[in-house]
């Protein structure tokens, strides 16, 4: 039995990474699934490469018009959602004395407030029972020198699981967290780091991780699994940390 069978899904930032790899196990378990991204043609790609049961809709999670726009359109195509995993997210590390308004509204924009809207406006065409899964981050457990931005969105991520499972589970809406650990995706080629740097930051990090090594997207993707399906039915407010031990051993 597929543990997805007759679901549907949108999954915010769908094309690479934890998300891309995300749709794959959710279609494998016979769900249908959205994939957003921010530009038109990746977003096609990448739903073109998933299969039948796919369908892309470009929308910035950053924004409100746009992720009511993606409710209107999954409302068409699906006739409501079971599943949201609210993941698009970015990373962007910088000294601490070199934070400005720029660099705190971008990540605060697409990590909360994208998070915000995505359950928000998704809310209204929420099959009951829903599961809501958001991607917070190890970094929100930690100090992590260099990401204190960055670090401050996934807490604020965490916070909200808390918040809105409280104001939504009466209306049969649970609402969990996954965090990942390191995990080799794209997100570190787009940091604005010379590559160099990213290998030497990447050796760095593996040594903090108790299994001495990267995660892979597959690994989180189970975890989201296990949250998006009647498996975790018990289960709300909770975080799924999928990091190696970084921030527990
Ligand atoms: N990789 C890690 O080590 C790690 C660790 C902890 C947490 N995370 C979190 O995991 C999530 C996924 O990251 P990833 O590592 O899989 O990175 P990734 O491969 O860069 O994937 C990020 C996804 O988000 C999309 N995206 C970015 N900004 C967006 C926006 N404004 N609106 C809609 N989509 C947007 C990207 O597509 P476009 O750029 O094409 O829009 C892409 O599909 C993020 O929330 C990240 O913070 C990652």
């Amino acid at each position: 039995m597929q543990r997805l069978a007759g679901k549907t899904a949108l999954i915010t930032g769908g094309t690479t990474g934890i998300g891309r790899a995300t749709a794959e196990a959710f279609l494998s378990e016979g769900a249908r699934v959205a994939i957003t991204g921010q530009n038109a043609e990746r977003v096609a790609e990448a739903a073109a490469a998933l299969g039948p049961n796919a369908i892309g809709i470009r929308a910035d999670a950053s924004s409100a018009d746009d992720m009511a726009e993606v409710a209107r359109q999954l409302k068409a195509a699906f006739g409501g959602l079971d599943i949201v995993f609210a993941n698009a997210g970015i990373a962007k590390p910088r000294p601490f004395a070199d934070i400005d308004e720029a660099h705190i509204d971008e990540q605060f924009a697409v990590n909360v407030k994208g998070v915000l809207y995505t359950v928000q406006k998704l809310l209204p065409i929420l099959r009951k029972p829903a599961s809501v899964i958001l991607t917070a981050s190890t970094v929100a457990e930690l100090g992590a020198a260099n990401m204190s931005v960055y670090a401050a969105t996934k807490a604020a991520v965490r916070s909200l699981a808390r918040s809105l499972s409280a104001e939504l589970a009466p209306q049969g809406v649970r609402v969990n967290v996954i965090s990942p650990g390191p995990i080799e995706t794209p997100i570190f080629g787009k940091m604005g780091l010379p590559d160099a740097a990213i290998k030497e930051w990447a050796g760095q990090i593996a040594t903090k991780v108790p299994l001495g090594r990267f995660g892979t997207v597959q690994e989180v993707a189970k975890a989201a699994l296990f949250l998006a399906s009647d498996d975790s039915s018990y289960m709300l407010g909770e975080q799924l940390l999928v990091d190696g031990g970084m921030a527990t051993v």
